[in-house]
């Protein structure tokens, strides 16, 4: 079995709840013409049906392409996960994908277009039993062929340690925001010593995201004079500093666009005129700790801020082993 080196680059495929699934899959057609390899799906986006009729008719072979999928916080436990990722499969038109993701860690979901102040009443802490049950069916999966990858997304470093204390087959990858103004170094850097590959979403700081995600306090990474002036230097936008960004530091990034101009000069951004060294310490001084996607729809009662969603001080807030 010839196994795809991950690519560079992906394509996001999260419309935030605004771009229709029959947008999006003209999107991804787009990119597909332009050299994306890599497409990154999940459930909940509710768009893969549409993108799988683009990926069937195009003439690029499986082997070529890299998919990742992800379970949604309302399909957690093993039986789940495996039919989760069936649907997925079903629904891409393919006989297995490249990744599959634990999407959150928390099985606690929201209705779409959830107000921020949501909140639904059966919504739980990190449980780490039943973490490990849903990773035992992530392991299945790929023992069983149908993914060839497994991995997590929006885990913390505390929460990635006991998995990697209990798990038989460690996770590959883990799927988290990063852009420069967010830069998470210590999760980084925790993440490159185990060998886990880090894909970043939300590359560009997420522009266009839902109300639900917005704070006063938001900084806007493509607006920060760094940014801006290393932009000029470079005669390119700002988005591709930030791409430049994560290239350079390892990230694999996955941007949106549903524009044919962006989709390609997002795409070159990572395959031509990386920054230098010096330039990639110019943008460690970007870093402001500056989270988008803070999760407030997934908070259980009892809660107080978002911020326990994240395990700041390094312990799991209201978790239990
Ligand atoms: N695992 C998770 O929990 C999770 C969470 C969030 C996101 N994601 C994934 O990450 C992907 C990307 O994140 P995101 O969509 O939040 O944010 P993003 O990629 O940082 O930003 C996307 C926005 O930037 C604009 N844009 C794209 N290229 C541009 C360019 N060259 N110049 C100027 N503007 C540009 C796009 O608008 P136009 O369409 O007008 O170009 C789009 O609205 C998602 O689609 C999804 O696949 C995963």
């Amino acid at each position: 079995m010839k196994m795809l080196h991950i690519p560079k680059i992906g394509m996001g495929t999260f419309g935030s709840d605004h771009i229709s699934a029959n947008v999006m899959a003209s999107s991804v057609k787009e990119a597909l013409a332009i050299g994306y390899r890599m497409i990154d799906c999940a459930r909940v986006y509710d768009n893969e049906r549409e993108i799988g009729e683009v990926l069937a008719a195009s003439k690029i072979k499986r082997s070529d392409l890299w998919l990742t999928g992800k379970v949604w916080n309302d399909m957690h436990g093993k039986a789940n996960v495996i039919r989760s990722a069936e649907l997925s499969m079903k629904d891409l038109q393919t006989d297995y994908l490249d990744l599959f993701l634990v999407h959150w860690p928390f099985p606690n979901h929201h209705p779409p277009f959830a107000h921020v102040d949501e909140r639904n009443p059966n919504a739980v802490p990190y449980i780490h039993k039943q973490f490990m049950d849903t990773w035992s069916g992530m392991e299945e999966l790929q023992r069983k062929g149908m993914v060839r990858h497994i991995g997590v997304s929006n885990m913390t470093e505390a929460k990635l340690r006991l998995l990697l204390g209990d798990c038989s087959i460690r996770p590959f990858a883990a799927e988290l925001e990063l852009h420069p103004t967010f830069a998470q170094k210590e999760l980084r850097a925790y993440m490159k010593a185990e060998g886990i590959i880090p894909i970043g979403y939300s590359p560009l700081g997420s522009p266009n995201r839902p109300e639900r995600d917005r704070t006063d306090e938001d900084v806007v990474d493509m607006e920060h004079p760094i940014v801006v002036e290393l932009a000029r230097k470079h005669g390119v936008h700002p988005a591709s500093i930030c791409l430049k960004w994560a290239s350079g530091n390892g990230i694999i990034p996955i941007p949106l666009s549903t524009k044919v101009k962006n989709l390609r000069s997002n795409f070159e951004s990572v395959h031509s005129d990386p920054l230098t060294e010096e330039e990639l310490t110019m943008l460690e001084a970007v870093d402001s700790n500056n989270r988008l996607i803070k999760g407030q729809v997934f908070l259980w009662e009892g809660a107080t801020s978002w911020r326990d969603l994240w395990d700041e001080d390094g312990t799991i807030t209201g978790g239990q082993s």
